[in-house]
């Protein structure tokens, strides 16, 4: 390979610029030319492309958000987006790809890679830590810690005015954001969309702890299947009407700061194998760590998600929540 494409595709994440730059000085240090590609593959489609030196990446390892642009594409689902992407890239003699993105810029990746046999590896970058074959994704980290430093000030006032906070986190299909930050700030209930919630349930444990307890905290991810954090107020505030309850959304500001240090280095580590890799010619595959080390797992894989919630962390809920 001569010449590699790198970009980011769906939702952003802290950590993507760390990335990005390591990808760009791994590959100029193996003598590589290394392209940006503008807007993930939308811009790969309209032929949004950036030459990057050394000087490209200066001063963004500590920048949130991402310095190639994201977007979710609708054509590049369709045939000819596909093609016409293709075209674009050949043209530039991109020979190889680095796809920094989640499910959906994998699932994208994968079929492009079986049409068109290009080179392409993938690094988990979402701030949802929803992929397979890796322990954490670039962002997850600086997100929990976002919700973390957010729920402890919602905990002042919740201690102060004797409330009950239904505080709603991100994580469409997973509930691994709640789960390790509810863990964190010491939530009395978690809810996930991995498991049923059973909003009776929640209701009686709620009778059991009030009475000794000023302040609580219920983190429920925005998948949850119990109609998010409104709905669950409503019921709350049915059952108990004496509660004093608030609803707090955090929204997208989990997916923005400065990366934390965690993420830089796990982003630093992956975009330097990324292009490892390709140099020895693995393509398809998506690179995490698994304890400690470098990981490889097919596309195809990587975005089956949400099959096992780590037990041993729902256990932990389980016991010190009560
Ligand atoms: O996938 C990351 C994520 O932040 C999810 O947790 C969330 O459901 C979704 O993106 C929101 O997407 P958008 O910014 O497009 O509304």
């Amino acid at each position: 390979i001569k010449n590699i494409g790198v970009f980011t595709s769906g939702g952003d994440s802290p950590g993507m610029n760390a990335a990005i730059r390591a990808v760009v000085r791994t590959a100029l240090y193996y003598d590589l030319k290394v392209t940006g590609i503008l807007r993930g593959y939308d811009g790969m489609i309209g032929g949004d492309f950036l030459a990057m030196e050394r000087r490209s990446v200066a001063n963004i390892i500590q920048r949130g958000g991402t310095v190639l642009k994201t977007a979710r594409s609708d054509e590049f689902r369709t045939k000819e987006g596909r093609k016409k992407a293709y075209d674009q890239l050949k043209s530039q003699n991109i020979d190889a790809l680095v796809a920094i993105g989640g499910d959906g810029t994998f699932t994208g990746a994968k079929i492009f890679y079986e049409e068109y046999g290009l080179p392409v590896v993938g690094l988990p970058g979402t701030i949802d830590n929803d992929l397979l074959g890796t322990d954490f994704t670039i962002g997850y980290d600086t997100a929990i810690n976002t919700v973390i430093d957010a729920v402890d000030k919602i905990r002042d006032t919740a201690e102060s005015h004797d409330r009950l906070f239904i505080v709603e986190v991100m994580g469409r299909d997973s509930g691994l954001i709640a789960l390790r930050s509810g863990i964190g700030t010491g939530a009395e209930a978690i809810l996930i969309p991995e498991t049923k919630t059973d909003i009776k349930a929640l209701l009686a444990r709620l009778e059991v702890s009030r009475k000794d307890k000023s302040s609580k905290i219920i983190i429920v991810a925005e998948g949850d299947d119990a109609g998010g954090a409104f709905e669950i107020a409503k019921n709350v505030k049915e059952k108990f009407p004496l509660i004093d309850t608030r609803v707090s959304v955090l929204g997208h500001i989990q997916r923005g700061g400065a990366p934390t240090c965690m993420d830089r280095v796990l982003a630093s580590r992956l975009g330097v194998a990324a292009v490892e890799c390709l140099k020895e010619g693995k393509t398809g595959e998506m690179i995490g760590i698994v304890n400690g080390k470098i990981h490889f797992t097919p596309f195809g894989q990587a975005i089956k998600h949400n099959v096992d919630v780590n037990k041993e962390l729902l256990k932990i809920v389980e016991i010190l929540s009560l």
